[in-house]
Order: C-alpha cells, then sequence, then structure tokens
C-alpha cells in the first residue's frame, strides 16, 4: 500500500493520519459558537497528548488538526517532547470561519503555529466553505459574511501570500466543492471530505483524481453512530487476510487514492488503524460495491446551529 502521495508542489504527504477533534465533537453544538477558552478541553487535550506520543513511537508522522479544535498546544508539547524531529512530521491545521477576512489570517495562522509550537505548517485548509464575520463570534454570535462565503478569492489571495512567505507548505479547502472561478497561483492541493463506507463519495474522487485535487477522508470509519455496523461489514475479508474490519476500511481508502484521518485516543486502535495492507483486487472491487451511500451520510452538519436558511452540504 502507499505510505505516501504526492502533492502539486512536490512535498509528499502520509496516507494515513492521527485524527485530533476532540472525541465528543460531534455532540458539542456549542463548540461551533465557542470562542477560544484556556482549559476547556484540557481533560481531552492531555489524553490527546498521550495519543499522538504514541502514534508518534506506533510510525505515524502526520497529524491532522484545527485551531477550532483547541488542543494545538498538545499536540504542539507532545510533538516536541517526542524527540521527533519537525521537519519528519507533516503538520496540518485549518483557518476557522470566522477568520476568512484577509486581515484576519495571518494572526490566526500565527496562533496555530506557536501553540504547535513551529515556524511553519506542512497544509493549512480552509475549514468550512462558509465565512462568518469576526466580531459578532468573538461575542458568541455567528452572522454568515455573505461576500467572502460567495467567493473566497480574497482568503485563498492571502493564503497564497503566506505560502510564499514560508509560513505554510500547501494550502486546501475542507469540505468544498467550488472554490472560486478566480485565477488561482496555487491551486487547492487538497480537499478534506467525509468518506466512509456509509457516504463513499464515488463521483466527487472521481472529479478530484480528474483535477490532481488529493481528498482526505474524515471519519473515514463512519460516525461514531455508524462505527460498529460500519466494522461489521467487511468481517469476512477481514479473517481471510487475518486483518481487523477497520484495517480492511482503512487500506481501501488508501488504494482509492485517499488520505485517511482516523481518530482514536486508545493505543490498541492507534496501532491497529496504522496498519495497512495491499487489498487484492478482487478484495478492493468486492469492498468498492459495498460501499454505498445511506443515511445519515454527515457526521456534522452545523447548517442549523449556524442559523443558516440551507443545507450546506445539499
Ligand atoms: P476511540 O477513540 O474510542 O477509539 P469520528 O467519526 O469522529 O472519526 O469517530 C471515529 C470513532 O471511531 C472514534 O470514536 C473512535 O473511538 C472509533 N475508532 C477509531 N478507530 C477504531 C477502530 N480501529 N476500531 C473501532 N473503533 C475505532
Amino acid at each position: 500500500p502507499k505510505s505516501h502521495f504526492t502533492l502539486p508542489s512536490g512535498d509528499t504527504i502520509p496516507s494515513v493520519a492521527l485524527g485530533e477533534s476532540a472525541p465528543d465533537i460531534a455532540s458539542l453544538t456549542s463548540h461551533f459558537i465557542l470562542i477560544y477558552a484556556p482549559g476547556v478541553w484540557q481533560a481531552g487535550g492531555r489524553e490527546l497528548g498521550e495519543a499522538v506520543k504514541i502514534a508518534l513511537a506506533a510510525g505515524y508522522r502526520h497529524f491532522d488538526g484545527a485551531w477550532a479544535y483547541r488542543n494545538e498546544h498538545d499536540v504542539g508539547n507532545a510533538i516536541v517532547e517526542s524527540g521527533v524531529p519537525r521537519e519528519d512530521i507533516f503538520i496540518t491545521s485549518k483557518l476557522w470561519n470566522s477568520f476568512h477576512a484577509p486581515e484576519d489570517i495571518e494572526a490566526s495562522l500565527d496562533e496555530s503555529l506557536s501553540r504547535l509550537r513551529t515556524s511553519y505548517l506542512d497544509l493549512y485548509l480552509i475549514h468550512w466553505p462558509i465565512a462568518f464575520k469576526k466580531e459578532p463570534y468573538l461575542n458568541g454570535r455567528i452572522e454568515i459574511d455573505e461576500a467572502l462565503t460567495a467567493d473566497p478569492y480574497p482568503t485563498w489571495k492571502k493564503l497564497e501570500e503566506l505560502v510564499d512567505k514560508g509560513k505554510i507548505r500547501n494550502i486546501g479547502v475542507s469540505k468544498y466543492e467550488n472554490l472560486t472561478s478566480n485565477p488561482l497561483k496555487y491551486r487547492p492541493a487538497v480537499n478534506q471530505v467525509e468518506l466512509s463506507f456509509g457516504n463513499p463519495q464515488p463521483e466527487l474522487l472521481a472529479w478530484a483524481k480528474l483535477h490532481d485535487v488529493l481528498l482526505e477522508a474524515y471519519s473515514p470509519l463512519g460516525s461514531s453512530r455508524q462505527v460498529k455496523e460500519t466494522l461489521e461489514l467487511p468481517i469476512k475479508i477481514a479473517k481471510e487476510l487475518g486483518i481487523t474490519p477497520a484495517q480492511v476500511i482503512i487500506s481501501w481508502h488508501v488504494q482509492r487514492g485517499v488520505v485517511v484521518l482516523p481518530k482514536s485516543v486508545h493505543e490498541g486502535r492507534i496501532r491497529e488503524n496504522f496498519e495497512i495492507v495491499a487489498l487484492p483486487q478482487e478484495d478492493f472491487d468486492l469492498i468498492e460495491r459495498a460501499a454505498v451511500s445511506k443515511a445519515p451520510q454527515r457526521v456534522i452538519n452545523p447548517s442549523k446551529e449556524w442559523g443558516l436558511d440551507y443545507d450546506i452540504f445539499a
């Protein structure tokens, strides 16, 4: 199986990363309007720091986080304490919705960099295809910035500038279907989306391959409500190959040409999720055919909480 993919910049990106959103993030709707409050996530954070160290020992060199997870300091501390050289590690962070205005981006990036204890990110993504106005957000309310949501070109231009400044090596998006019709200096290298057995998005994958955009799969085993059911599907193939159902599914993702971001804070699973195999073609085809969209497709869909009068995924 592929241990890395290559980005348009020529950088390589490890095909399996440790996902870092807080374990119960999907159930915490307040997450989406909470501003940074030190201490809020510390219990989860200590657990995450341990998970990062376990992952590094198991061979992971790719960590997928975000400003909004509010645990980047735990990741940064764990990486520094591990002694693994920074240049051996691929670090992703994401620009939160409330900082899309060009004049707000660099300060937010700098905050992520300082919490992660690094001078550059390997990959910086626009977290959602939607822009909030900053001030109401910082006061606990959400107002949509219609202009920047309709065309994030100014946001993207600022990100390109930060690439040229050396603070970011690659830029991309998350959950996007359309970025802008303006000409770009650097095209999005990555689109991070929900991809799983119950939401395989074959059309999006085909489009991404055609346009040389690498897809990254969050919730690759399905949402926490779907994981148990999802892991029952490949039991037979797993037994035949002598691996676990989770390993079948993660291997399937990589074989589809997708970066996988499994999330776990348990040592056994962290190790398990990193051990991928090359599936025999007939097993791959079987899984590809069995993967069909089922409701609920989206683990996280905050459209209502954000007061949108439309479904962001519709
Ligand atoms: P845990 O952290 O207890 O291991 P998400 O949709 O947010 O990515 O959630 C994925 C869920 O799948 C997590 O709650 C995680 O729980 C669980 N999980 C991760 N890896 C495995 C695995 N190999 N086997 C079973 N469950 C897993």
